[in-house]
């Protein structure tokens, strides 16, 4: 196998070594991978292909459960047309369906991992036991069955799942190991919100890629990508390079998900026109929020609708913000110099072109989506503390000075009471840190009121170097003394080198 490409086949143990070496500094760097793509995204935007839109896969109601049937194998893709890289796909060659539930129902996943390694499944955004979580306690070995069950207590959204191997999940979700997942309920079919999938009510799945000189896809492991996290220079929206979407309708409603290992995204619409901002991470926001700018880090969600009624074809655009202060790069000379897949891009990069009909018939917003409970900090019954730190030359990756062990169960959190969690980043980077079995509101941002899309529902959440973000959460149900649930930073590179943490949920 070649030694940087990534293979369903990847060995973990190999890649532990590799990764040891470079946080070592002893490894050349992969300079072709970095330097030699100078494609940025608007750069080679001459062909335009049809966005791709994942299969939407209801599963089968079988004795009361929805029933869902998953198989993770490995595949190929040609992320340039003629050369074929080797991907990771759930039911498909990459990436995966779309699977639709509903709040209230039960479901039950069949996961079959047929690929040569061990794998797991997470349900980003679920509050579920913690055996089902599909974190790294649930690993999947290869030719093996996961079938957790679980009763949908989300609010209607977008979430997603995706791989959350021990020390692996970076490769693996790079691969493919991915895709979207759709909740339903009753609160939000009541509004007049564009719903039909793949016609006006879309999954885009945003993630930058590298490829190499010859075009297939890369995965680069030295200190740079150890300490930013893996940036690539290529964007594909659901697998899609520069994709196009015809829409029928005169207000499509987009479904953001930064699906990248690494990279923040500043999303906006060409020609400064606003978006509505409907639904964060957890579901819809109170009412909507008209922004022309959205930031977006991995593992975030939103929802936008688009106002297509005038017939002029828009992009939605990107820029890509330095979320590290110039630490490693920018032109201030940082400490591993200025690189080429990291450069901050000036100009906005297409990440989807719509094309609207003719006739796109006028649709109105409701004014009020959602009522949510007052956010009242004073019913917090305590406060956690978090404070988020990377060392230098790619170690050292912590939350509060410890690294993960999948041994160590930091906090012990009584169900049913009100906390507040004090997340601090003592870096030089920005990180998402994102809580499993949670959604929570954001208090404030060094005392400050947050922004619009952070008045909602989240569970994963942008902390700043030198901020400090409050958020208030409680776990209502599923208690477990001994399995525990994950608290990360999103970056996944971060993540498999340790900013992660343990949480078990207990009986109060
Ligand atoms: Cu989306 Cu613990 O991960
Ligand atoms: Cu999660
Ligand atoms: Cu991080």
């Amino acid at each position: 196998m070649d030694q940087w490409s990534i293979a369903s086949s990847l060995n973990r143990r190999a890649l532990l070594r590799r990764a040891g070496t470079a946080a070592a500094g002893l490894v050349a760097l992969p300079l072709s991978a970095c330097e030699a793509q100078n494609s940025l995204f608007s750069a080679d935007g001459a062909g335009a292909n049809p966005l791709a839109i994942p299969e939407l896969n209801q599963g089968i109601v079988e004795q009361g459960e929805r029933v869902f049937r998953l198989s993770i194998s490995a595949g190929q893709k040609e992320f340039v047309p003629g050369v074929v890289s080797p991907t990771i796909g759930i039911n498909a060659p990459y990436l995966g369906p779309t699977l639709e539930m509903r709040r209230g129902e039960r479901v039950r996943l069949h996961v079959d991992n047929g690929l040569d390694d061990g794998a797991t499944v997470h349900w980003h955004g679920f509050e579920l036991p913690a055996a089902a979580d599909g974190g790294p306690h649930q690993l999947i070995r290869p030719g093996a069955r996961w079938s957790p069950s679980f009763e949908v207590r989300q609010r209607a959204s977008l979430y997603w799942y995706h791989s959350h191997l021990h020390r692996g999940t970076g490769p693996q979700v790079y691969a493919g190991l991915a895709a979207p997942i759709y909740v339903r309920d009753d609160e939000e079919d009541a509004l007049d919100l564009p719903s039909e999938y793949g016609v006006d009510d879309i999954p885009l799945i945003v993630q930058d890629r590298v490829l190499d000189n010859s075009g297939k896809l890369l995965y680069p492991q030295n200190m740079h990508a150890q300490m930013m996290g893996v940036r690539g220079d290529r964007l594909y929206v659901n697998g899609t390079q520069n994709a196009v979407f015809d829409a029928r309708t005169g207000l499509l409603r987009l479904r953001i998900l930064n699906g990248s290992n690494a990279r923040f995204y500043d999303f906006s619409l060409s020609g400064g026109q606003t978006m509505q901002i409907i639904a964060s991470d957890g579901g819809l926001l109170e009412r909507p929020r008209a922004v022309r700018s959205l930031r977006l880090a991995p593992g975030e969600r939103a929802q936008i609708l688009v106002d297509l009624s005038e017939g002029r074809p828009l992009s939605l655009v990107a820029t890509s913000p330095d979320n590290s202060m110039g630490m490693m790069g920018g032109d201030g000379g940082g400490m591993m110099g200025r690189r080429r897949d990291d450069t901050e891009m000036d100009e906005p990069f297409r990440v989807l072109d719509i094309r609207p009909s003719d006739s796109s018939p006028q649709r109105k917003l409701p004014s009020q989506l959602a009522p949510l409970p007052a956010l009242d900090p004073s019913l917090a019954v305590r406060t956690r503390r978090f404070v988020l730190d990377m060392g230098m030359m790619g170690g050292g990756m912590s939350i509060n000075g410890a690294s993960m062990d999948m041994n160590v169960i930091s906090e012990r959190v009584p169900v049913g009471q009100w906390e507040i969690w004090e997340i601090a980043n003592a870096s030089m980077m920005a990180h998402p840190f994102h809580i499993h079995n949670a959604q929570f509101r954001v208090i404030d941002r060094n005392g400050r009121t947050p922004p619009p899309l952070e008045t909602g529902y989240k569970d994963t959440v942008i902390v700043d170097p030198r901020e400090q973000v409050r958020l208030l959460l409680r776990f209502e149900e599923h208690t477990d003394p001994d399995l525990p649930y994950m608290y990360h930073c999103h970056i996944l590179e971060h993540e498999d080198a340790g900013m992660m943490g343990q949480f078990v949920v207990v009986d109060s």
